[in-house]
């Protein structure tokens, strides 16, 4: 088998008050859509956190192609190709849309060292300014991008979130409950516009959910995360059929996590 992309193995972190992941294991393919699915609390939000350095476990490993990135800083492995997004979408609320997204590019040059040197070089290069347009183009954000993003809707700060990851081409992009908080309306198109995205650019895609109904046309692979275990990971089919996912999302009486 080739070496998986991303590859956790025998994962524990507790908080003080709290036992959270308990010997969890995952691996991820060179693109896999892979969705952690659970109810709220399950602790999809702290094994995203370790995934992406910016939470260390107490014990267990994270590897990245083969290489153990468990105390890699999150910022650092962003130069391996890591972006992320958060559940509560974090943009500058008073940057336009597009500026939003320029300082994003520019924070990323500038880390990788190719930034101009100057602080918050208010003069993007003709170059940046037109990447910026494409992915707000693609995100469906142009016509926005001169609003100030706090007064933009919810839905549309989650774009603009994924612009700012997009802008920076990652290789695998990290979602922390992309569509939490939405409208159903929101939801759907926003599950398209992963879909596209994912389409076009052929990325490796981990996200976290607690709504089945959201990964299901999304995920290539599923991992169920319930009371901080992992209780089933596969195929989409092969997980919605295990009798004990069932019983965690169905026993509840609907097709969403019972309690979101
Ligand atoms: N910083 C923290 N300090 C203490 N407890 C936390 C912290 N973050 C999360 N928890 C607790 O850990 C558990 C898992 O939380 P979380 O990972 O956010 O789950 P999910 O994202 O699935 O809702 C919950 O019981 C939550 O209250
Ligand atoms: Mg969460």
């Amino acid at each position: 088998m080739s070496t998986p992309l991303l590859e956790a193995t025998g994962l524990f972190k507790s908080y003080p008050a709290v036992k959270v992941l308990k010997n969890v294991n995952l691996t991820v393919a060179g693109g896999d859509t892979f969705a952690i699915i659970g109810p709220n609390g399950a602790g999809k939000t702290t094994l995203f956190k370790v995934l992406s350095g910016e939470l260390f476990p107490d014990s267990g490993q994270v590897a990245h192609e083969g290489r153990d990135v468990t105390t890699v800083p999150a910022w650092q492995r962003v130069r391996l190709g890591f972006g992320r997004s958060f559940q509560v979408a974090r943009v500058f609320s008073d940057l336009t849309t597009e500026d939003n997204v320029v300082v994003s590019v520019e924070a990323h040059r500038r880390n990788a060292g190719l930034g101009q040197r100057r602080p918050l070089a208010w003069a993007p290069t003709a170059e940046v300014r037109e990447g910026v347009m494409e992915t707000l183009r693609e995100v469906g954000l142009v016509d926005k991008r001169r609003v100030v993003a706090r007064l933009l809707s919810h839905g549309d700060k989650k774009r603009l979130e994924l612009a700012m990851c997009l802008a920076l081409q990652p290789k695998i992009l990290m979602l922390d409950e992309p569509t939490a908080g939405m409208s159903p309306a929101d939801r759907k198109s926003a599950t398209e516009l992963l879909a596209m995205v994912k389409e076009r650019h052929g990325m490796t895609i981990v996200l976290t959910e607690h709504d089945m109904d959201v990964v299901f046309g999304l995920a290539t692979k599923v991992a169920v995360l319930h009371y901080g275990e992992i209780v089933a990971q596969g195929a989409p089919d092969a997980v919605r059929k295990d009798p004990l996912v069932r019983d965690i999302y169905l026993g509840h009486g609907g097709a969403g996590a019972g309690h979101a």
